[in-house]
This record gives C-alpha cells, structure tokens and sequence, in this order.
C-alpha cells in the first residue's frame, strides 16, 4: 500500500460514533506505520481541539489544523506554523473587520477562545443569515477589506483573511509533507469543509450525515473523486475508505 495523508474533520465527521472511530483509528495507525501521516483539521481552536480530545477517542495527530486552517501546529503544545501565519498577514486588517461587523446586531461574538489574530467568529440564525451576508460582504468590499466569509450549520459564520482556510491549509501542509492530491484523503460534514474538497484533485469522503451546504456544494461540483457516504461520522469515513479501495 502506498503512503497516505488522511486529512478530517473532527466534529460530526472523525467525531460522533465512538465504535466506528475506534475501528477507523486502528486503519490509520496502520496506514501511520507504513509512512501515511493523519491530520486534523477542525473549526476549533487548539484550546478546545483538547477539550475534545478528553471526550473523543482521538490519538494525537501527526498534525493540526486548527481554526478553519487559520492556526497550523506540528506539535500539540508548540507555537503556531510562523511561515503559515505569515502568508495570512496579507490584506487582513482584524480591527477594521471588527468595526464594521459591528454594525450587523444579529451578529453575536462566539467565546473568546474561539477569536484569534486571523479569525473572527459569530452565530448567526440561518434566517438572519439570508440578508445579512450578502450586505455583510458586500460592506467589506466596499471599505476594500478582502475578507473571506465561511457559514457552517446554519449557525457559525467565520471572517477569515483571504488567503486562510481548510483547503489552503492543506494544500501548505501536503506541499510540506510531500504527499502527491492522488495519494491524499479530505473528509468532513459542513461548510467550512467545503474548501478541504475544493481544493484540487485529492479524494474526498462526505459523511452521510453532511450539512446541506456541503451537499449542495458536492451537488453543483460532481467528481469522481469525491463519495457520498450513507453512514454518518467515522462509519462514512470506513464506507468511503472501502468505496476507494483502501480497505
Ligand atoms: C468550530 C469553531 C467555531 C467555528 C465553527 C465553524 O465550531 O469552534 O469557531 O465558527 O467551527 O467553522
Ligand atoms: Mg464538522
């Protein structure tokens, strides 16, 4: 078997059936012995990555991707990738996308360990959602700011600079690790995945269990490459790692 970069979601994707994540984890501690690497890339912060992982049967990753691929950690207890961080620098200016977010009172601030340099985080109603991106976005282009906007689960909606997301993320961390898109896995559930499939020609597991963001995105981009599961969380992750062959 070749070597392989197994990339996934945590929440509602790895994360959810404690039994299926079990068999899968011991599939990637094998595919992890003979030279795969496995990384998580999740919408958490570090912080509560480890929150998590107290609950969740998850061994350390050879990698974390940590707030919607804003934060990249080599270690669990390291300081955050710096030549990541500075790639994200251009054309974000955090202060003034405060201001202007301020505006829109149907925007409530997530906690703050869930606020960082490169990523400002709200809920938002799905309801209120509806008017208020579009005059959000465009409000942030008229002032000139290149602000990226990531609305997941009909509740979370995420300011990332232009250049940060799970799918840019990972094309740094597959170009830094050497791993080819055909030997490389993406699986997740929700919006801000959505970059993790769009990113190039990497194969894709859609858990069975996916937010109809993601399933209208899979919709509009068919691909060979990309499976829809019908099981949800880890148990979609086995039935796609079988859909491809791998087990
Ligand atoms: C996680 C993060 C949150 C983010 C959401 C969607 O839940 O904690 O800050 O908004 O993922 O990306
Ligand atoms: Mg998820």
């Amino acid at each position: 078997m070749t070597p392989i970069l197994f990339v996934t979601d945590l929440d509602h994707t790895l994360v959810g059936d404690d039994f299926a994540h079990e068999q899968l984890n011991e599939w990637l501690l094998e595919a992890r012995s003979i030279g795969g690497k496995v990384v998580y890339s999740t919408g958490r912060s570090r912080i509560r990555y480890q929150e998590l992982a107290l609950e969740a049967p998850l061994f350390d990753p050879d990698l974390l991707i940590a707030s919607v691929g804003t934060a990249i950690y080599s270690s669990l207890d390291g300081a955050p990738d710096p030549e990541w961080q500075k790639k994200l620098t251009a054309g974000w200016d955090r202060d003034r996308v405060m201001a202007i977010t301020a505006h829109f009172a149907d925007l409530v601030l997530q906690p703050e360990t869930e606020q960082s340099a490169f990523k400002v985080s709200f809920l938002l109603t799905e309801e209120a959602a509806i008017e208020l991106l579009p005059q959000l976005d465009h409000l942030l282009k008229q002032q000139g700011l290149d602000v990226q906007l990531i609305y997941s689960s009909g509740r979370d909606l995420d300011l990332l600079p232009r250049y940060a997301n799970k799918g840019s993320a990972l094309t740094f961390v597959r170009q830094t690790l050497g791993f080819p898109p055909e030997n490389t896995i993406v699986c997740g559930d929700s919006g801000n995945d959505i970059a993790l499939f769009a990113a190039g020609s990497e194969l894709g597991i859609i858990v069975g269990n996916a937010q109809p963001e993601l399933l209208s995105w899979h919709r509009d981009h068919p691909t060979p490459n990309h499976y829809l599961a019908k099981s949800h969380c880890a148990a979609g992750i086995l039935e796609g790692l079988q859909y491809f062959g791998f087990r």
